[in-house]
């Protein structure tokens, strides 16, 4: 045998009843979840407590030893909390390491702790935990974002911007339309996470390690300790289950998504070239060599923490696909992708906000490149099925002639004269300026979710009051 692969040491402790040996080093290396999963340890030690609980209210066990296991467990707490616990890569993972420490606190006592349970469906309910509590986080968040965003909005609701698409100017809009369309994303990113947490709502303890336990024990009381709406219906599911951390994952992944647009259009926006706003000094970074720069790495990070997050949703969808029921050790990959997801989601929401909040708005800049780009042509078609009675394929394509007049001019529709116009088609009249000013065009945009400034206010008001 190679040095260094077979461990001296004896066989583990909690569950070495047939083996002769311990295992190889590497084995020991592969098997560890300890390293990451030690992140689990308040979930751990509550579902402990609530489970040593309800084993005594059942008569399974003292309550003498229910005593000494909630207190144990309570000392263990502190003890992880302060940095004096001592973490055992050869206990593998965090429920191990916690009831062999409780071992050596209160002695046999805590042997008793294991009954009626398993950690397959200890696991399940320590990472449910913490993912239900990380969502909670994720929905403050978003809730800030979007407060945000709302302000922005009530301050720009009149302030013209180009609206694009194929990021070709298209039509005038208002910057708080636009800060809206990110109230909407971000909303309903928000509700996802809501709809998340209420399906997973529910309490894998007493699954056990898939069929279940003998022993009288009373989910229901463990699910309502623990905060749970209700414990799980199949045991066998309870222990495979993990949508729930598909869910975050997913739900992670197109808010990171919403998020990277974003960026995206402040990494656009901050250049010179369109100059739409400035970043504050608190969210950009200046250059070694050139002293005129201001970055965006905020928001460059932003956008491509998304390859991270979007790499976790496939990377345990890839784990989960292949699964026969019920648990298999290829589960305990999932916790590395959730946990570096949660911190990137909630660093990236953090930094939009600050970034949102702080940053200027440059209405003068935003307002000319609204007109250029002969943005009101649309109008102008508008105009002429209105006031002219045409129809619009005709009104469209009269307006294209305008627009190459205009073009071959180097000037804006506004300032064509009025005879041009009326060579194109005699029906146009003077009125048709009124609707060829950037102004004009957004506030004609009446319709029920338009960029009108008063429309946009009745959509500040809905989501105020929901948000
Ligand atoms: N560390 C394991 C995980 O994260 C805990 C469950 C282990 N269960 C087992 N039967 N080996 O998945």
């Amino acid at each position: 045998m190679a040095e260094g692969t077979k461990d001296e040491g004896t066989s583990n402790a909690m569950w070495g009843g047939r083996f002769a040996s311990g295992p190889a080093a590497i084995m020991e290396e592969i098997n560890a979840s300890i390293g990451f999963d030690k992140k689990l340890y308040a979930q751990d030690i509550r579902g402990s407590i609530a489970h040593a609980t309800m084993l005594a209210h059942q008569g399974i066990i003292s309550d003498e030893d229910k005593i000494k296991i909630i207190d144990g467990l309570n000392t263990i707490l502190s003890e992880i909390k302060e940095g004096r616990f001592e973490f055992s890569r050869k206990l593998e993972d965090i429920h191990m390491n916690v009831e062999a420490r409780l071992a050596t606190l209160i002695g046999p006592a805590a042997g008793r702790l294991h009954t009626a349970r398993s950690r397959n469906d200890q696991v399940a309910l320590d990472f449910r935990l913490w993912v239900k509590e990380e969502l909670q986080k994720v929905e403050i968040a978003l809730t800030a974002l979007i407060s945000a965003f709302l302000t922005r909005a009530e301050e720009h609701a009149d302030t013209v911007m180009p609206g694009f698409t194929h990021l070709q100017t298209a039509q005038p809009v208002t910057f708080g339309h636009h800060c809206m369309a990110y109230v909407e994303m971000f909303g309903r990113d928000r509700a996802r996470v809501r709809h998340a947490i209420e399906h997973m709502d529910e309490s894998p303890i007493g699954a056990a390690a898939l069929a279940g336990t003998p022993y009288p024990i009373d989910r229901h009381m463990t699910a309502k300790a623990l905060g749970f709406r209700e414990p799980t219906r199949n045991s066998i599911d309870t222990v495979s289950d993990r949508d729930f951390a598909l869910e975050f994952l997913s739900i992670a992944a197109i808010c990171a998504t919403h998020l990277s647009r974003l960026a995206e259009e402040i990494v656009i926006w901050s250049t010179p070239q369109f100059g739409f706003i400035r970043l504050s000094d608190a969210f950009s970074t200046g250059s070694s060599i050139m002293p005129q720069k201001k970055n965006p790495d905020a928001a460059e990070l932003v956008r491509a923490k998304t390859g991270r997050i979007n790499g976790s949703l496939i990377a345990l969808l890839t784990v989960m696909k292949g699964l026969p029921l019920a648990y298999s050790k290829d589960m305990q990959e999932d916790k590395e992708q959730v946990f570096d997801a949660a911190e990137s989601l909630e660093l990236a929401l953090a930094a939009m906000t600050g970034m949102v909040s702080d940053m200027t708005i440059r209405a003068d800049k935003m307002k000319q490149a609204a007109g250029s780009g002969y943005s009101t042509a649309t109008d102008l078609a508008d105009w002429l099925v209105r006031e002219a009675g045409l129809p619009f394929r005709d009104a469209h394509h009269a307006t294209g002639k305008a627009v190459a007049l205009a073009e071959s001019r180097g000037c804006d529709l506004a300032e064509l004269k009025l005879e041009d116009l009326q060579a194109i088609n005699p029906a146009i009249t003077s009125g048709v300026f009124d609707v060829l000013t950037v102004e004009a065009s957004v506030a004609s945009r009446v319709s029920f979710g338009g960029t009108a400034p008063q429309e946009v206010r009745r959509q500040i008001a809905w989501w105020r009051s929901r948000n």
